[in-house]
Protein backbone atom coordinates (compact mmCIF):
# COMPACT_ATOMS: atom_id res chain seq x y z
CA UNK A 1 0.00 0.00 0.00
CA UNK A 2 1.12 3.46 -0.67
CA UNK A 3 1.09 5.64 3.23
CA UNK A 4 1.66 9.25 3.23
CA UNK A 5 3.30 9.54 6.95
CA UNK A 6 2.14 13.11 8.30
CA UNK A 7 4.38 14.72 11.22
CA UNK A 8 6.86 12.20 10.29
CA UNK A 9 10.25 13.05 12.48
CA UNK A 10 13.51 11.98 11.96
CA UNK A 11 13.67 9.97 14.66
CA UNK A 12 10.87 8.06 13.52
CA UNK A 13 11.43 7.56 10.49
CA UNK A 14 13.23 4.48 10.70
CA UNK A 15 11.38 2.57 12.35
CA UNK A 16 8.53 3.10 10.42
CA UNK A 17 10.95 1.92 7.71
CA UNK A 18 12.04 -1.17 9.02
CA UNK A 19 8.60 -1.94 9.84
CA UNK A 20 7.18 -1.69 6.83
CA UNK A 21 9.76 -3.97 5.85
CA UNK A 22 9.38 -3.02 2.14
CA UNK A 23 5.67 -4.38 1.66
CA UNK A 24 4.07 -0.40 2.27
CA UNK A 25 5.73 2.55 0.05
CA UNK A 26 6.20 5.17 2.80
CA UNK A 27 6.10 9.03 2.07
CA UNK A 28 7.22 11.14 5.11
CA UNK A 29 5.66 14.39 4.86
CA UNK A 30 7.14 16.46 8.06
CA UNK A 31 3.94 18.77 8.30
CA UNK A 32 1.39 17.75 10.21
CA UNK A 33 -2.16 16.75 8.08
CA UNK A 34 -4.71 19.59 8.34
CA UNK A 35 -6.34 21.60 5.31
CA UNK A 36 -2.77 23.53 4.29
CA UNK A 37 -1.11 19.74 3.91
CA UNK A 38 -3.73 17.07 2.96
CA UNK A 39 -3.25 17.35 -0.90
CA UNK A 40 0.03 15.90 -0.20
CA UNK A 41 -1.95 12.62 0.89
CA UNK A 42 -2.34 12.35 -3.04
CA UNK A 43 -1.93 8.71 -5.07
CA UNK A 44 -1.70 7.11 -1.09
CA UNK A 45 -4.76 4.40 0.18
CA UNK A 46 -3.70 5.39 3.62
CA UNK A 47 -2.25 8.07 5.44
CA UNK A 48 -0.79 7.57 9.07
CA UNK A 49 -0.89 10.87 11.74
CA UNK A 50 0.40 11.85 15.08
CA UNK A 51 -1.54 13.38 18.22
CA UNK A 52 -1.78 16.88 17.24
CA UNK A 53 -2.42 16.61 13.26
CA UNK A 54 -6.24 17.70 11.87
CA UNK A 55 -8.23 14.83 11.18
CA UNK A 56 -11.45 16.92 11.25
CA UNK A 57 -14.54 16.37 9.54
CA UNK A 58 -13.44 18.25 6.60
CA UNK A 59 -9.88 16.94 6.42
CA UNK A 60 -11.25 13.51 6.24
CA UNK A 61 -13.55 14.77 3.61
CA UNK A 62 -10.38 15.74 1.52
CA UNK A 63 -8.60 12.82 2.30
CA UNK A 64 -11.57 10.30 1.22
CA UNK A 65 -11.96 12.41 -1.79
CA UNK A 66 -8.92 11.61 -2.81
CA UNK A 67 -9.08 8.17 -2.80
CA UNK A 68 -7.31 7.22 0.77
CA UNK A 69 -9.05 4.87 2.59
CA UNK A 70 -7.36 4.32 6.04
CA UNK A 71 -6.09 6.72 8.76
CA UNK A 72 -3.50 5.09 10.88
CA UNK A 73 -2.94 7.17 14.26
CA UNK A 74 0.37 6.60 15.85
CA UNK A 75 -0.82 7.28 19.29
CA UNK A 76 -3.22 5.46 21.73
CA UNK A 77 -4.85 9.17 21.90
CA UNK A 78 -7.26 9.42 18.86
CA UNK A 79 -9.14 12.51 20.25
CA UNK A 80 -8.05 14.27 17.17
CA UNK A 81 -9.96 12.35 14.91
CA UNK A 82 -13.81 13.10 14.23
CA UNK A 83 -14.70 9.15 14.65
CA UNK A 84 -18.51 9.97 13.17
CA UNK A 85 -16.93 11.46 10.20
CA UNK A 86 -14.87 9.02 9.26
CA UNK A 87 -17.63 6.19 9.75
CA UNK A 88 -19.50 8.41 7.63
CA UNK A 89 -17.33 8.58 4.93
CA UNK A 90 -16.07 4.65 4.69
CA UNK A 91 -12.47 5.86 6.23
CA UNK A 92 -11.01 3.12 8.34
CA UNK A 93 -9.01 4.57 11.76
CA UNK A 94 -6.67 2.71 14.01
CA UNK A 95 -4.68 3.80 16.73
CA UNK A 96 -1.86 2.13 18.47
CA UNK A 97 -3.32 1.66 21.79
CA UNK A 98 -1.23 -0.87 23.79
CA UNK A 99 2.63 0.61 22.55
CA UNK A 100 4.27 0.81 25.71
CA UNK A 101 2.15 2.27 28.96
CA UNK A 102 5.45 1.94 30.47
CA UNK A 103 7.17 4.91 28.65
CA UNK A 104 4.19 7.17 29.29
CA UNK A 105 3.95 5.74 33.28
CA UNK A 106 7.81 6.19 34.24
CA UNK A 107 7.55 9.33 32.58
CA UNK A 108 4.73 10.63 34.96
CA UNK A 109 6.27 9.60 37.31
CA UNK A 110 9.44 10.88 36.76
CA UNK A 111 7.57 14.27 36.72
CA UNK A 112 6.53 13.50 40.43
CA UNK A 113 10.58 12.96 41.56
CA UNK A 114 11.61 15.57 39.64
CA UNK A 115 9.09 18.24 41.03
CA UNK A 116 9.80 16.77 44.66
CA UNK A 117 13.55 16.51 44.97
CA UNK A 118 13.71 19.89 42.93
CA UNK A 119 16.04 18.76 40.32
CA UNK A 120 15.60 21.85 38.22
CA UNK A 121 16.63 24.16 40.74
CA UNK A 122 18.75 21.83 42.34
CA UNK A 123 20.57 21.45 38.91
CA UNK A 124 21.01 24.93 38.09
CA UNK A 125 22.32 25.83 41.82
CA UNK A 126 24.86 22.91 41.15
CA UNK A 127 25.80 24.39 37.87
CA UNK A 128 26.47 27.36 39.62
CA UNK A 129 28.66 26.17 42.32
CA UNK A 130 26.07 27.01 45.34
CA UNK A 131 25.53 23.43 47.21
CA UNK A 132 23.16 24.83 49.50
CA UNK A 133 20.40 22.54 50.01
CA UNK A 134 18.00 24.80 52.12
CA UNK A 135 15.57 25.80 49.57
CA UNK A 136 15.94 21.78 48.34
CA UNK A 137 13.74 19.95 50.74
CA UNK A 138 11.31 18.03 49.22
CA UNK A 139 9.62 14.35 50.97
CA UNK A 140 9.53 10.33 50.92
CA UNK A 141 6.61 9.17 48.40
CA UNK A 142 6.44 6.09 50.64
CA UNK A 143 3.34 6.53 53.07
CA UNK A 144 1.96 9.17 50.31
CA UNK A 145 -1.72 9.47 48.83
CA UNK A 146 -2.01 9.12 44.76
CA UNK A 147 -5.15 9.75 43.25
CA UNK A 148 -4.97 8.17 39.74
CA UNK A 149 -7.31 9.59 37.37
CA UNK A 150 -8.04 6.87 34.69
CA UNK A 151 -7.26 3.47 35.90
CA UNK A 152 -6.35 2.20 32.37
CA UNK A 153 -3.45 0.88 30.96
CA UNK A 154 -1.13 4.11 31.44
CA UNK A 155 -2.53 4.21 34.86
CA UNK A 156 -2.51 0.57 35.84
CA UNK A 157 1.33 0.84 35.63
CA UNK A 158 1.85 3.87 37.48
CA UNK A 159 -0.04 2.06 40.15
CA UNK A 160 2.39 -0.63 39.77
CA UNK A 161 5.21 1.76 40.35
CA UNK A 162 3.77 3.63 43.29
CA UNK A 163 2.25 0.62 44.91
CA UNK A 164 6.13 -0.61 44.96
CA UNK A 165 7.01 2.93 46.35
CA UNK A 166 4.73 2.00 49.04
CA UNK A 167 1.87 4.61 48.38
CA UNK A 168 -1.78 4.53 49.13
CA UNK A 169 -3.27 4.28 46.07
CA UNK A 170 -6.79 5.95 45.05
CA UNK A 171 -8.17 5.63 41.45
CA UNK A 172 -11.06 7.14 39.96
CA UNK A 173 -12.55 5.74 36.64
CA UNK A 174 -15.97 4.90 34.85
CA UNK A 175 -14.96 1.23 35.17
CA UNK A 176 -13.04 -0.46 37.69
CA UNK A 177 -10.35 -3.16 37.23
CA UNK A 178 -10.28 -5.82 40.05
CA UNK A 179 -6.64 -6.75 39.31
CA UNK A 180 -5.65 -2.82 40.42
CA UNK A 181 -7.70 -3.64 43.85
CA UNK A 182 -6.07 -6.88 44.74
CA UNK A 183 -2.37 -6.38 43.60
CA UNK A 184 -1.69 -2.81 44.27
CA UNK A 185 -4.67 -2.07 47.25
CA UNK A 186 -6.06 0.68 44.76
CA UNK A 187 -9.54 1.83 45.94
CA UNK A 188 -11.94 3.54 43.55
CA UNK A 189 -13.18 6.56 45.10
CA UNK A 190 -15.29 9.29 43.50
CA UNK A 191 -12.79 12.52 41.97
CA UNK A 192 -13.92 14.61 44.93
CA UNK A 193 -12.70 12.56 47.37
CA UNK A 194 -9.70 12.09 45.01
CA UNK A 195 -9.28 15.62 45.87
CA UNK A 196 -9.79 15.82 49.06
CA UNK A 197 -7.28 13.22 49.74
CA UNK A 198 -4.47 12.75 47.50
CA UNK A 199 -1.04 14.38 47.80
CA UNK A 200 -0.46 13.78 44.10
CA UNK A 201 -2.72 13.34 41.51
CA UNK A 202 -1.93 11.90 38.39
CA UNK A 203 -4.70 11.92 34.84
CA UNK A 204 -4.25 8.99 32.50
CA UNK A 205 -7.77 9.75 31.20
CA UNK A 206 -8.63 10.34 27.42
CA UNK A 207 -9.67 13.57 26.64
CA UNK A 208 -13.57 13.75 25.33
CA UNK A 209 -16.54 15.49 25.93
CA UNK A 210 -16.50 14.27 29.59
CA UNK A 211 -12.92 14.39 30.28
CA UNK A 212 -12.56 18.18 28.65
CA UNK A 213 -11.48 20.58 31.62
CA UNK A 214 -12.38 18.16 34.18
CA UNK A 215 -9.77 19.45 36.98
CA UNK A 216 -11.18 23.08 36.43
CA UNK A 217 -10.82 25.96 39.43
CA UNK A 218 -13.93 23.74 41.78
CA UNK A 219 -11.94 20.75 42.01
CA UNK A 220 -8.47 22.69 41.88
CA UNK A 221 -10.29 23.87 45.28
CA UNK A 222 -11.03 20.86 46.40
CA UNK A 223 -7.69 19.76 46.50
CA UNK A 224 -5.41 19.34 49.67
CA UNK A 225 -2.91 22.30 50.13
CA UNK A 226 -0.13 22.25 48.55
CA UNK A 227 -1.22 18.98 46.29
CA UNK A 228 0.63 18.02 43.42
CA UNK A 229 -1.10 17.90 39.94
CA UNK A 230 0.60 15.57 36.88
CA UNK A 231 -0.69 15.18 33.64
CA UNK A 232 0.54 13.21 30.55
CA UNK A 233 -2.70 12.40 29.36
CA UNK A 234 -4.13 15.17 27.18
CA UNK A 235 -3.40 18.75 27.78
CA UNK A 236 -7.83 20.04 27.99
CA UNK A 237 -8.40 18.04 30.71
CA UNK A 238 -6.82 20.31 33.02
CA UNK A 239 -7.98 24.02 32.68
CA UNK A 240 -4.45 25.35 32.28
CA UNK A 241 -5.32 28.83 33.47
CA UNK A 242 -7.41 27.57 36.65
CA UNK A 243 -4.20 25.67 37.68
CA UNK A 244 -1.73 28.03 36.82
CA UNK A 245 -3.75 30.42 39.04
CA UNK A 246 -4.13 27.61 41.52
CA UNK A 247 -0.17 27.09 41.03
CA UNK A 248 0.48 31.27 41.57
CA UNK A 249 -1.81 31.40 44.70
CA UNK A 250 -0.02 28.06 46.47
CA UNK A 251 -3.14 26.10 47.20
CA UNK A 252 -1.66 23.76 44.06
CA UNK A 253 1.77 22.83 45.48
CA UNK A 254 3.19 21.43 42.18
CA UNK A 255 2.08 21.46 38.53
CA UNK A 256 3.78 18.57 36.37
CA UNK A 257 2.66 18.34 32.61
CA UNK A 258 3.61 16.59 29.31
CA UNK A 259 0.71 17.43 27.94
CA UNK A 260 -0.55 21.68 27.08
CA UNK A 261 -3.98 22.42 26.22
CA UNK A 262 -2.73 24.25 23.81
CA UNK A 263 0.18 22.84 22.24
CA UNK A 264 -0.87 22.03 18.94
CA UNK A 265 1.09 24.50 16.28
CA UNK A 266 4.09 24.85 19.44
CA UNK A 267 4.95 20.96 20.36
CA UNK A 268 7.63 18.47 18.17
CA UNK A 269 8.84 22.36 16.16
CA UNK A 270 11.91 24.04 16.90
CA UNK A 271 10.76 27.74 17.57
CA UNK A 272 13.57 29.05 19.09
CA UNK A 273 13.56 32.15 16.47
CA UNK A 274 9.72 32.56 16.62
CA UNK A 275 7.70 34.97 18.42
CA UNK A 276 6.04 34.09 21.65
CA UNK A 277 2.69 35.21 22.23
CA UNK A 278 1.56 32.50 24.25
CA UNK A 279 1.34 34.38 27.78
CA UNK A 280 0.29 30.97 30.00
CA UNK A 281 2.56 28.83 28.39
CA UNK A 282 5.45 31.83 29.53
CA UNK A 283 4.30 32.00 33.19
CA UNK A 284 4.07 28.37 33.33
CA UNK A 285 7.68 27.77 32.29
CA UNK A 286 8.81 30.81 35.01
CA UNK A 287 6.77 29.09 37.99
CA UNK A 288 9.54 27.33 39.97
CA UNK A 289 7.01 24.53 41.18
CA UNK A 290 6.12 23.76 37.34
CA UNK A 291 7.77 21.28 34.89
CA UNK A 292 6.95 21.33 31.63
CA UNK A 293 8.10 18.37 29.07
CA UNK A 294 7.35 18.83 25.53
CA UNK A 295 4.61 15.59 24.90
CA UNK A 296 7.65 13.25 25.27
CA UNK A 297 6.56 10.80 27.82
CA UNK A 298 5.95 8.14 24.90
CA UNK A 299 9.36 8.81 23.33
CA UNK A 300 11.42 5.54 24.08
CA UNK A 301 12.87 3.13 21.43
CA UNK A 302 10.38 0.61 22.56
CA UNK A 303 7.80 2.33 22.09
CA UNK A 304 8.71 3.95 19.39
CA UNK A 305 9.19 0.13 17.74
CA UNK A 306 5.82 -0.97 18.63
CA UNK A 307 3.93 2.12 17.39
CA UNK A 308 5.70 1.61 14.10
CA UNK A 309 4.67 -2.11 13.90
CA UNK A 310 1.27 -1.63 15.16
CA UNK A 311 0.93 1.47 11.94
CA UNK A 312 2.45 -0.99 9.69
CA UNK A 313 -0.31 -4.34 11.13
CA UNK A 314 -3.03 -2.05 10.52
CA UNK A 315 -2.14 -1.20 6.96
CA UNK A 316 -1.46 -4.67 5.70
CA UNK A 317 -4.98 -5.61 7.64
CA UNK A 318 -6.51 -2.42 5.29
CA UNK A 319 -4.34 -3.84 2.27
CA UNK A 320 -6.31 -7.49 2.40
CA UNK A 321 -9.66 -5.34 2.83
CA UNK A 322 -9.61 -6.63 6.38
CA UNK A 323 -9.89 -4.67 9.42
CA UNK A 324 -6.91 -3.57 12.36
CA UNK A 325 -6.97 -5.49 14.99
CA UNK A 326 -7.19 -1.26 16.67
CA UNK A 327 -9.46 -0.48 14.01
CA UNK A 328 -11.50 2.05 16.33
CA UNK A 329 -14.93 2.63 13.64
P1 LIG B 1 -6.75 3.34 28.33
O1 LIG B 1 -7.92 3.39 27.42
O2 LIG B 1 -6.09 2.03 28.57
O3 LIG B 1 -7.14 3.96 29.75
C1 LIG B 1 -7.91 5.12 29.90
C2 LIG B 1 -8.73 4.94 31.16
O4 LIG B 1 -9.47 6.15 31.36
C3 LIG B 1 -9.75 3.80 31.06
O5 LIG B 1 -9.67 2.97 32.19
C4 LIG B 1 -11.08 4.52 30.95
O6 LIG B 1 -12.16 3.79 31.52
C5 LIG B 1 -10.77 5.79 31.75
N1 LIG B 1 -11.72 6.85 31.46
C6 LIG B 1 -12.40 7.10 30.32
N2 LIG B 1 -13.23 8.13 30.47
C7 LIG B 1 -13.09 8.54 31.75
C8 LIG B 1 -13.69 9.57 32.51
N3 LIG B 1 -14.63 10.36 31.99
N4 LIG B 1 -13.32 9.70 33.80
C9 LIG B 1 -12.38 8.88 34.35
N5 LIG B 1 -11.78 7.88 33.67
C10 LIG B 1 -12.14 7.72 32.38
O7 LIG B 1 -5.71 4.41 27.74
P2 LIG B 1 -4.17 4.54 28.07
O8 LIG B 1 -3.37 3.74 27.09
O9 LIG B 1 -3.94 4.30 29.51
O10 LIG B 1 -3.92 6.07 27.70
C11 LIG B 1 -4.56 7.10 28.44
C12 LIG B 1 -4.33 8.43 27.74
O11 LIG B 1 -2.96 8.80 27.84
C13 LIG B 1 -4.59 8.41 26.22
O12 LIG B 1 -5.97 8.60 25.93
C14 LIG B 1 -3.74 9.54 25.73
O13 LIG B 1 -4.52 10.72 25.67
C15 LIG B 1 -2.67 9.70 26.79
N6 LIG B 1 -1.33 9.38 26.27
C16 LIG B 1 -0.35 10.32 26.37
C17 LIG B 1 0.91 10.07 25.88
C18 LIG B 1 2.03 11.05 26.01
O14 LIG B 1 3.07 10.89 25.35
N7 LIG B 1 1.91 12.05 26.86
C19 LIG B 1 1.21 8.81 25.20
C20 LIG B 1 0.14 7.85 25.22
C21 LIG B 1 -1.10 8.16 25.72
Amino acid sequence: MHLTVFSAYAYEQPYLTRAAQGQHELRFVPAPLGPDTVAQAQGSQAVAIFANDDASAPVLERLAALGVRGVAVRAAGHDQVDLAAAQRLGLRVANAPDYSPYAVAEHAVTLMLALNRRLRLADQQLRAYDFRLGNLVGFDMHGKTVGIIGCGRIGGVVARILHGFGCRLLGYDIKTNDELRQRYELTYVPLEQVCAEADIISIHAPLNEHTRHLIDADLLAKMKPGAMLINTGRGAVIDTEAALAALQSGRLGYLGIDVYEHEKGLYFNDHTLSPRPDQLFAALLAHPNALVTGHQAFLTREALSNIADATMASVTKWEHNEPSTCELV
